[in-house]
């Protein structure tokens, strides 16, 4: 028997664009249900000890690597341990409770459990090393943190954010080579 084309064509055309817009609104239904975890910006955990961005890195001007060790060379910027803290705290405001606290930390052997603030989902690749080595800094990711009191995420970390200035890097990175730009390619950062 011959195959019926009209009737098959029948059934595409109905069924096609069905299957394509529940696929589409089941997508866009979990971005929306998802995006306030995922965009979390303004996101700024409570801390063990309030430590104040605008005191150490502002006012002090401590250089953010002497805390941050690594960011240049690795994927990760590592959080200091209590032993980078006390350095300075064995001396320093130590009247002051959150110090007060840190020291009793430092002396139980603790580490203090500082909260995430950004996170990228896991099916995302970033590295700090690249964008620090290209000339990228802090402020571009991070906002001001030289103001910051409280950590908090001032940028969304969107796929949008990341390839806005993927983009057009030069414009974005005073001093660097006219011709910067980052990846574009899906499997760059979904590898
Ligand atoms: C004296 C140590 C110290 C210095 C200097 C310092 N930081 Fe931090 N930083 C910390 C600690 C402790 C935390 C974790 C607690 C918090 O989030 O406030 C942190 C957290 C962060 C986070 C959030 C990490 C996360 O979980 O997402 C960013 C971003 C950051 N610092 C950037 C910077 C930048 C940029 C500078 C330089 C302008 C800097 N820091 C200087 C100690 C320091
Ligand atoms: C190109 C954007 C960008 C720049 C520049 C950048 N960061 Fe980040 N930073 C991020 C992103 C994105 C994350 C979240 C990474 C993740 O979840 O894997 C992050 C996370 C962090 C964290 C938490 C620990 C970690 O590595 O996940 C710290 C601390 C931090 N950054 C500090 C810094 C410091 C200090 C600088 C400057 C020396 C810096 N960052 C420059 C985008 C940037
Ligand atoms: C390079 C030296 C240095 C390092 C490193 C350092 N601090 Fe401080 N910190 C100081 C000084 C100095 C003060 C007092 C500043 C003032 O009162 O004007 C201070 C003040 C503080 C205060 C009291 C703020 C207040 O007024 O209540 C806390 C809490 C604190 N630091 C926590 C930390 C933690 C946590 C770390 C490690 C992540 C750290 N500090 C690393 C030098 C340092
Ligand atoms: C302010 C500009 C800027 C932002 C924001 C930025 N990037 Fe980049 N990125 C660059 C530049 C410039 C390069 C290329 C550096 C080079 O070639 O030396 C790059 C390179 C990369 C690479 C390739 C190198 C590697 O590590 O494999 C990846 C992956 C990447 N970026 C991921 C991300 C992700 C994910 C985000 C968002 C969370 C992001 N970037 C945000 C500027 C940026
Ligand atoms: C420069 C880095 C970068 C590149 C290149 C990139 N993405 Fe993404 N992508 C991200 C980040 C960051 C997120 C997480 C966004 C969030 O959490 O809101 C993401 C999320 C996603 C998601 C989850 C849905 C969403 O919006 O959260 C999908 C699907 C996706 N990307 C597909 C792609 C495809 C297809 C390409 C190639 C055309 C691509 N991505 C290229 C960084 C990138």
């Amino acid at each position: 028997m011959e195959p019926n084309w009209n009737r098959l064509d029948e059934h595409v055309k109905f069924y096609l664009p069905v299957v394509v817009a529940v696929a589409l609104v089941s997508i866009l239904i979990t971005g929306l249900i998802t995006a306030p975890v995922r965009r979390v910006k303004g996101y700024s955990p409570v801390q063990p000890v309030s430590f104040s961005h605008q005191l150490h890195a502002g006012q002090m001007r401590i250089d953010c690597r002497h805390c941050h060790l690594g960011v240049e060379v690795s994927r990760h910027a590592t959080v200091p341990t209590t032993a980078i803290c006390m350095n300075c705290h064995k001396a320093a405001a130590t009247d002051k409770p959150g110090v007060i606290r840190l020291r009793e930390a430092a002396a139980r052997g603790e580490t203090l459990l500082w909260k995430r603030v950004h996170k990228l989902p896991d099916f995302v690749y970033f590295a700090h090393l690249v964008h620090v080595q290209a000339g990228i800094r802090c402020d571009n990711c991070h906002g001001d943190v030289r103001r910051m009191d409280v950590m908090t995420q001032v940028s969304t970390l969107s796929m949008g954010a990341c390839l806005g200035c993927h983009r057009q890097a030069h414009e974005r990175v005073p001093g660097s080579q006219a011709n910067l730009t980052g990846p574009e390619n899906c499997s760059a950062c979904h590898r």
